[in-house]
């Protein structure tokens, strides 16, 4: 099978096109042959070592495709069946991906009718938006919501749900300020660039500060946004796009009474395969009912290289898809 995988660290060049054996499924697991991969900025990550999963890996960690095979003890899938599924353990840069079956599912029902392209752009951003909204941040109504990276594919996301689950605004805040339109036809109420957030969120929230951050960039940006949390506010770390961690003295915390806390789809996918599959499916229908908006641009997987390089060069807005077969 034609796949992408990455030899060794490096810039999106180490991105190389080989032919490999398909792989066979396991107990649990199911073998998915490959529409389209969803492109994440947590493979730009992997590629670049900044998290060493090992060399040689396949990039790919959400596809649309065919049921191809089903290992022993699996239910619910049959051969030829169409699914959206995690690939958490990487893979889906392939024609053929092996993935565990509970991250897999089928495109029935309400999400019958659902383009291939827009199953595989679902199955990491829409359920990390949810989680980091209800399962880690907790939001309530009434309260405010500050996102970095807002015009990206986790941050159009998270605006929409935000309102949807009765945020009183939703603020980004953007190192591209060219994408301020983009978002702001998301559902933001504002967007900021960093230099302006000292003194735009005081006087966007009547000098309280924001209820909820959610920060996927790290670095100095964390730091100066933490100071703008409200107190009783909650702050979820969900990435660190800056390759820049941040430590925070924990008696910070307490004399300021704000929270941090984390949220990670990988980890959850393991230790709650349950929770991860009905965000999963939840997100497969409300997007097939049109309930929610989800930009997606398509690319071959020849250019696997060039989407890399718009997440990473900040360039692009919404979804990035690859086209396998
Ligand atoms: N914890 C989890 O389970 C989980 C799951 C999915 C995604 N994530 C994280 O969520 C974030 C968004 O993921 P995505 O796939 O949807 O990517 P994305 O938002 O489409 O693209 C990444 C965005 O991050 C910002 N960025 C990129 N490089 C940066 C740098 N060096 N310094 C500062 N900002 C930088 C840019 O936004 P601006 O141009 O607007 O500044 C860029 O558009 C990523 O950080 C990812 O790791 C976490």
């Amino acid at each position: 099978m034609k796949a992408v995988q990455v030899n060794e660290y490096g810039p999106s060049d180490v991105l190389t096109h080989v032919e490999l054996d398909t792989p066979r499924p396991g107990p649990g697991e199911v073998a998915i042959d490959v529409e389209y991969a969803g492109v994440n900025f947590a493979e730009v990550m992997f590629r670049r070592g900044q998290f060493k999963i090992g060399v040689p890996h396949i990039p790919g960690l959400e596809v649309s495709g065919t049921v191809a095979a089903v290992g022993p003890g699996v239910t619910g899938l049959t051969i030829g069946g169409r699914v959206a599924a995690l690939t958490l353990a990487g893979g889906g840069y392939a024609e053929t991906v092996v993935t565990r079956a509970d991250w897999t599912a089928p495109l029935d029902g309400p999400a019958t009718d659902l383009s291939p392209l827009l199953a595989a752009a679902l199955p990491c951003n829409v359920p990390v938006a949810m989680g980091l909204l209800e399962d880690a941040a907790r939001l309530r109504v009434g309260e405010t919501v500050l996102v970095t990276a807002p015009a990206g594919g986790v941050g159009a996301i998270v605006a929409q749900l935000a309102r949807r689950m009765g945020a009183s605004a939703v603020y980004g805040v953007t190192g591209s300020p060219d994408k301020t339109d983009y978002a702001l036809g998301l559902g933001y109420d504002r967007i900021f660039t960093p230099d302006q957030l000292a003194e735009g969120i005081p006087d966007a929230t009547d000098g309280l500060g924001v209820d909820i951050l959610l920060d996927s960039i790290g670095g100095p940006l964390r730091a100066s946004a933490l100071d703008l949390l409200a107190p009783l506010g909650r702050c979820v770390i969900f990435g660190d796009a800056s390759d820049h961690d941040t430590p925070f003295p924990g008696n910070s915390l307490w004399a300021s009474s704000k929270s941090i806390t984390g949220y990670n789809l990988g980890a959850l996918a393991h230790a709650r395969p349950t929770l991860i599959r009905d965000r999963l499916h939840h997100a497969l229908t409300t997007t097939a009912t049109g309930d929610l908006r989800v930009d997606v641009t398509e690319l071959p997987l020849t250019e696997a290289a060039k989407a890399h390089d718009i997440l990473e060069s900040r360039t692009g807005t919404g979804k990035y898809v690859l086209r396998v077969r």
